[in-house]
């Protein structure tokens, strides 16, 4: 009897609480300037925004970094060889790796991510169209403290962090984020990972504005992420998306601004706003081609290989943690 090819893949649940949103929210607010963490931009709303995001024309960052992927694949694999076990962490929708999970034949794929839901789709459908592949996807929050127990000890992992998704660190954060990746992987692990570089205002401004508003209701999902999630009674509009690039720190910053006087209500906790008032959402660092590999360095990395597109828009960088 003819079996039915059944898409098979390991799910490992390590999501974070239920109440870290709530209470990293009340303490965000609770401290000058307000913040909220970019990592909860991405519920199954905001995963589906990201990506419209990614196909706006005024989004590089994709569409360079894709073509970049395309174009250097072979040279990739020089780099990481067969049967690799390959490590994605924040993985969203699986697209990019799609791209060189033929030239690279991994043995394993694991993507890491903190939107569960997403994740399972994303992970079924690579383990439906590679059936050769073995897919260990992991949800959790990968900025805390990952563990990898099906990585045999004897193996050197290579990860995958495409997007410029380190971006969202602060400078001294990255270096920390990168350490514990050079650890996950051990001495001789690779790392393929994306940066979007310094450039014209102008661009880098209209990549986060787009006309189409997007961008605009990517940053406002947050704050009806908490009205759904949490006992919170935002007005959507009374606060406005905000996107700029500040030269002297080298990052685009994402504000929500209040447009007038008001209280919010988050589960009995109660924030006052004045007009123009701000919750910050997001930092985008973008580094040249010297900073990024200094900050790289500082992490236990050497270069390997470092890619870039014509117009010096998006770099991708092949990395390899030092030896001993
Ligand atoms: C996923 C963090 C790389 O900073 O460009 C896109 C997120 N925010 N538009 C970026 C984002 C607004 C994106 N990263």
């Amino acid at each position: 009897m003819a079996k039915a090819a059944v898409a098979d893949y390991q799910f490992y649940n390590h999501s974070p609480e239920a109440d870290d949103f709530y209470r990293e929210i009340v303490a965000g607010f609770s401290r000058n300037p307000r913040s909220i963490p970019p990592k909860y931009f991405y519920d199954e709303e905001g995963s589906r925004l990201f990506e419209a995001i990614c196909q706006q024309p005024e989004y590089y960052p994709t569409r360079t970094e894709v073509a970049l992927l395309e174009k250097h694949a072979g040279d990739i694999k020089s780099h990481v060889g067969h049967g690799s076990y390959l490590i994605e962490p924040g993985s969203g929708s699986c697209e990019k790796v799609r791209l060189l999970l033929d030239t690279l034949r991994p043995a394993v794929y694991a993507p890491l991510d903190i939107s569960c839901e997403h994740l399972k789709s994303a992970a079924a459908a690579v383990a439906a169209d590679y059936p050769w592949l073995d897919v260990h996807a992991v949800c959790t929050d990968i900025t805390n403290n990952v563990s990898l127990d099906f990585i045999p000890e004897q193996e050197t992992p290579v990860m995958f962090y495409p997007g410029s998704s380190i971006g969202n660190f602060d400078p001294a954060d990255a270096v920390e984020f990168l350490t514990c990746l050079a650890q996950l992987t051990g001495p001789g692990g690779g790392l393929l990972i994306g940066v979007d570089r310094k450039k014209d205002h102008k661009t880098l401004h209209q990549a986060y504005n787009d006309a189409s508003g997007v961008t605009a209701a990517f940053n406002l999902n947050l704050l009806q992420r908490a009205n759904r999630e949490l006992d919170a009674d935002f007005n959507l509009d009374a606060f406005e998306h905000f996107a700029a690039y500040n030269s002297v720190a080298g990052r685009i910053e994402m504000h929500l601004i209040s447009t007038r006087r008001q209280t919010v209500n988050i589960d009995g906790h109660k924030f006052d706003f004045n007009a123009g008032d701000s919750i910050h959402t997001e930092n985008s660092y973008k580094y040249t081609d010297e900073e990024f590999q200094t900050l790289a360095q500082q992490a236990g990395f050497s270069l390997c290989d470092v890619w870039t597109d014509s117009d010096s828009l998006f770099s991708l960088y092949f990395l390899r943690v030092s030896q001993g």
